[in-house]
């Protein structure tokens, strides 16, 4: 008997990602505050605009994604030339990955970054760097003292997931200066509608004034409300495009998601909408859980990462306590944080489910009155 094929070695490297629950099994309702996924939905003209489109599915899409596109270099007022458009932001994460690194080279993330970098890296065959944050923030002297001369590819999500901090526009400038000019920087900015920050900048100025190597990554995914159908886009030199292009799938953003993505981008009243009920029940949310002794990360994107009191030990209790309750949110082990949950600032009733269900957990459980230990 012959061995078979086999994948290449960093194949076998790969630590999977785990999707939060859609559906819990044997639960009649779920209440989803686990992928970070808008808390109001897409824009109903940008639905309407998918379901036209399928009009046509019996065609091939436009293969380059050209009408978004120019919908996107119109909106932003850059040129189409410096705009690519993939299958979720993940998509381009995995084709930067593959096209700007390969076996023997190096591609850095940090700490807590982002699990589709080490993944893409081991695609690509290359090697992970892993720089250590501080405070659950990215910290830039970490990162440029644990570059190698093989390094190819830094990735720093900002804000990050799951700990939802930023990093200051002027600590891109240092790193990107400091940076060796091979070293292509991806500011992944996947949930930059969110940051109101006067410090933060998503990325545009840096690929602006830089030497043709930054890309910065975006998404329609969060904030659009549009993750299902699969739309990410990135700004970048028109080379990089080029590269992008090059690698890509032939018909890799299908149509009706161009054109869902096109009128998203067009309706601004509903991502004001999106944004403004973000802040009101980030800090309704916020408030809950500091008032339950949970110690809360700055985060500034539509998600908390929540801290237990008690340690890793009873987080993992009150996780397993949320999802036999119907809530599902997104452990912090996975990113190397065991005693923390990122919770999304999802649909009022899962918040108000979350809520109501840790206060049971804390009131019952964590910290039961003597009577309630009697009655059982
Ligand atoms: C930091 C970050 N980048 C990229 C993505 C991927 O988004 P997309 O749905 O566009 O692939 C996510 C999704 O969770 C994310 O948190």
């Amino acid at each position: 008997m012959t061995e078979g094929p086999r994948p290449h070695g960093g194949i076998s490297q790969i630590v999977s990602y785990v999707p939060g629950w859609s559906k819990l099994p044997g639960i009649d309702r779920t209440f989803k505050l686990a992928s970070n996924e808008s808390g109001i939905g897409a824009s109903p003209k940008a639905m309407a605009a998918a379901i036209a489109a399928m009009s046509h599915c019996s065609l091939y899409a436009d293969p380059p994604s050209k009408g978004l596109r120019d919908a996107l270099a119109r909106r932003f007022d850059v040129d189409p030339s410096q705009l690519f458009c993939g299958a979720g932001s993940e998509d381009i994460i995995r084709l930067l990955a593959c096209a700007y690194a390969t076996t023997g080279d190096d591609i850095l993330y940090t700490e807590h970054g982002f699990l589709a970098y080490p993944i893409s890296a081991r695609v690509a065959g290359a090697n992970t760097l892993v720089a250590p944050e501080k405070n659950l923030r990215v910290d830039v002297d970490a990162v440029l003292a644990t570059l190698t001369p093989e390094c190819k590819i830094v990735f720093i999500a900002n804000p990050g997931n799951p700990t939802g901090t930023y990093v200051p526009h002027t600590d891109l400038e240092r790193l990107r200066a400091e940076l060796p000019e091979h070293v292509l920087l991806v500011i992944d900015s996947a949930y930059a509608e969110y940051v109101s920050e006067k410090d933060y900048e998503p990325g545009w100025k840096l690929v602006d004034t830089s030497d043709d190597n930054v890309v910065m990554l975006r998404t329609f995914s969060k904030a659009y409300g549009l993750a299902g159908l699969r739309v990410g886009w990135a700004y970048a030199a028109s080379g990089i495009v080029k590269v992008l292009d090059t690698v890509r799938n032939q018909f890799n953003v299908t149509g009706p998601s161009q054109a869902a993505a096109t009128a998203a981008l067009e309706d601004r009243a509903h991502l004001e909408k999106t944004t403004a009920y973000n802040r009101a029940n980030k800090q309704w949310l916020e408030e809950r859980l500091e008032g339950l002794g949970m110690e809360l990360s700055d985060s500034v994107a539509n998600f908390v990462f929540a801290r237990c009191p008690g340690g890793a030990g009873e987080c993992e209790a009150i996780n397993r306590y949320l999802r036999d309750n119907g809530v599902t949110v997104k452990p912090g082990d996975i990113s190397g944080l065991p005693d923390g949950l990122r919770i999304t600032v999802g649909p009022r009733d899962a918040l108000e489910r979350l809520a109501s269900t840790l206060e049971r957990y804390f009131a019952d459980i964590a910290h039961p009155s003597p009577e309630t230990h009697d009655a059982k």
